[in-house]
């Protein structure tokens, strides 16, 4: 088992990617997840500002945002999460490996999102005037879905609806489901 573990680390992207813990510090496959994290909180954290018009909106900023996050979703995501590459000092809980196909699934749905978002760019914030209640109801069908439960709704939605809708609920997916996902799968979630 240990040795298939040590396997599926090298199999999965990086040389050298066995699951070893130096000083109780991430290495190999558990550090090159968190640092893909790491980079999809950075972004989520630089657009945040821009999606609550506290800045001046940058669309070719989104479509790098949406991609830098696109980058680290999907398959890339579940990839680095060989089994047995939990214990400390991952934060990853046991329950990614016993519930894989949530897991995968919010990992593709994020990917899914990210390109939305991408996609979205040009579409401009809905809130202009700051008004999430309002603006929540110009979005017609999704709306509904969005004030509900996101995590089960969003697996409907397509590139297509994503690609049609204002910005800042498309953001509000992706970052929805960075959430979902870290309730069920990260210990200390935030
Ligand atoms: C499919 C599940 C899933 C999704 C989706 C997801 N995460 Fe995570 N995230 C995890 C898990 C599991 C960990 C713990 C990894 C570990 O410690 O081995 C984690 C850890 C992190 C960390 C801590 C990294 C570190 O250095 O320890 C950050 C930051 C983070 N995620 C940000 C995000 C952001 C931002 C998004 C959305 C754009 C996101 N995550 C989407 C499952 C997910």
């Amino acid at each position: 088992m240990k040795f298939r573990t040590i396997l599926a680390g090298v199999a999965s992207a990086t040389l050298l990617a066995t699951v070893v813990f130096a000083h109780g510090k991430a290495t190999g496959i558990v550090k090159e997840r968190m640092d893909g994290m790491s980079v999809m909180g950075k972004t989520i954290k630089a657009l945040a500002p821009m999606m609550r018009g506290e800045v001046a909106y940058d669309a070719q900023a989104v479509r790098d945002g949406g991609e830098r996050i696109g980058i680290h979703a999907g398959e890339a995501m579940t990839r680095r999460f060989p089994a047995g590459s939990g214990g400390k000092p991952s934060e990853a809980k046991d329950a990614v490996w016993e519930s894989w196909e949530e897991f995968a699934a919010l990992a593709e749905q994020l990917h899914t999102y990210s390109e939305g978002l991408a996609l979205a760019a040009d579409n401009g914030l809905m809130m202009a005037g700051g008004a999430t209640a309002d603006s929540s109801a110009m979005m017609g069908s999704s709306s509904a879905m969005m004030g509900g439960s996101p995590a089960m709704m969003d697996s409907a939605m397509g590139l297509e609806e994503l690609s049609e809708m204002p910005v800042d609920g498309v953001f509000a997916m992706v970052s929805q489901t960075c959430s979902t996902c870290h309730t069920k799968f990260r210990a200390e979630a935030k």
